[in-house]
């Protein structure tokens, strides 16, 4: 018998989670494995190993402090180093004192979540969402969460669509503690202006709640449309007189921009002093190795290496766009072009035997079962209507080349009214 937050873990395992870990054990390989499956439903950036092999394989002399307790919300270094990137990009100066390393940006998802929730309130989500909120904000936090499906064009995140769903939820008494985004938005790559921005913080101060501004992908922007973290100093001018901007909480993380999503690093900005101070006593249970930490110290100590590496990685992010949507282009697959991130947002719509949950899940079947390839579907990201699914490209172009060989060919098969 397990606890009642064990059983909803469990119960709740991540989807991609669940779908990645299928699709690895049993991958494709031109000749030594055929049949196996392409993964293209995993958001990981597998463009820059080349930069980052030499860096990390490099001789580090470990010293004693890398393997001594250090605070367990982060070393003093990686805090230092963390706020001096942050600061670069979100053009203002940041206190290491306002971060908390934790392992991940999951971690550190979970420990904003339990820190501003009493279980049962809400946090309510501009859907399509990355869908692993449900688990790193609601699975163990208590609170719950809301996805207020955003109708425009892709889901784009519409402050004004967000004010009359709070309104509705205010009126139907649930009890929303905070308001959670993703920016730039995953599943869509889409980064959110700064007037956008402003709205969002704007809406939020007016229903009284705080802002989790997940941020992961803050430096893996490609397009025209340049990236304001909700700390820009031109975004916060948007807070209402009288707004706390205490009450805004930035997640960011190595993950996606540094391509390092296996050494698990993420941190939390947060400048209130109650919720720093209880954050703090939550990274207990969450912290980072001091050994990994001293290795990403190091890695952002050296400023102009850092700089060339995230331009090296927009570029390639860019390039790997162009050439995924080259091929979706030619097989005639609709997408929603994007911005930032390591996916493309494709409109499958045309493709669903009917234009239910039912019929985006029978499709998603025929791809993963019959044509053995993992890309999701919007249900899973909450989206508002069936038939939109998520593909990430940033791997090695071969393969990106197979998986839309295989989507184009099974589309071709099920196209509606077609026998398959
Ligand atoms: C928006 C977003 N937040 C958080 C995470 C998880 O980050 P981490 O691996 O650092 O826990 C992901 C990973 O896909 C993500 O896309």
């Amino acid at each position: 018998m397990v606890s009642r937050v064990a059983a909803r873990l469990v119960a709740g395992t991540p989807v991609i989670a669940a779908a990645h870990f299928r699709a690895e054990a049993d991958p494709y390989h031109p000749a030594g494995n055929p049949g196996g499956y392409v993964n293209l439903g995993t958001a990981e950036s597998r463009l820059m190993w080349d930069v980052l092999a030499p860096r990390l394989a490099a001789a580090r002399p470990r010293t004693e402090a890398d393997v001594r307790y250090q605070h367990l919300h982060g070393t003093d270094r990686l805090r230092g180093a963390a706020a001096a990137l942050l600061s670069r990009t979100w053009r203002t100066p940041v206190d290491a004192a306002d971060l908390v390393v934790a392992g991940g940006a999951t971690a550190a998802l979970d420990i904003i979540a339990t820190v501003l929730c009493d279980p049962g309130e809400a946090i309510a989500v501009p859907a399509p969402y990355y869908s692993g909120l449900d688990t790193d904000l609601a699975g163990r936090s208590g609170a719950r969460l809301v996805p207020v499906p955003m109708t425009g064009p892709g889901g784009r995140l519409d402050p004004a669509e967000l004010d009359r769903a709070l309104h509705r939820l205010r009126r139907d008494r649930v009890p929303v503690r905070a308001v959670a985004v993703t920016s730039p938005s995953n599943p869509q790559g889409q980064v959110h202006g700064v007037a956008t921005l402003r709205g969002l913080l704007r809406v939020a101060a007016g229903h009284d709640l705080d802002v989790i501004a997940d941020e992961i992908y803050a430096h893996s922007v490609f397009g025209r449309q340049r990236f304001a973290s909700v700390r820009d100093p031109a975004v916060r001018a948007g807070l209402p007189r009288g707004a706390d901007p205490d009450r805004v909480h930035v997640v960011w993380g190595f993950a996606k921009d540094f391509g390092l999503p296996g050494l698990k690093v993420g941190v939390l900005h947060t400048t209130g002093a109650a919720v720093r101070a209880a954050a703090r006593e939550l990274a207990y249970f969450a912290p980072v190795s001091t050994d990994t930490q001293a290795l990403l110290a190091d890695l952002l100590a050296d400023t102009a290496w850092v700089r060339r590496f995230l331009a090296g990685s927009a570029g390639r992010l860019a390039a790997s766009v162009r050439a995924a949507g080259d091929l979706l282009d030619r097989a005639g697959i609709g997408y929603l072009p994007p911005s930032a991130g390591f996916s493309l947002w494709l409109d499958l719509r045309a493709h669903l035997a009917e234009p239910t949950e039912g019929g985006e899940r029978l499709l998603w079947e025929r791809l993963f079962t019959g044509a053995r390839l993992n890309i999701l579907p919007g249900a899973v990201f909450g989206a508002s209507e069936p038939g939109w699914f998520r593909l990430c490209h940033a791997v090695d172009a071969a393969l990106v080349r197979e998986g839309v060989a295989r989507l184009a060919g099974a589309l071709g098969a099920a196209r509606p009214g077609r026998a398959a």
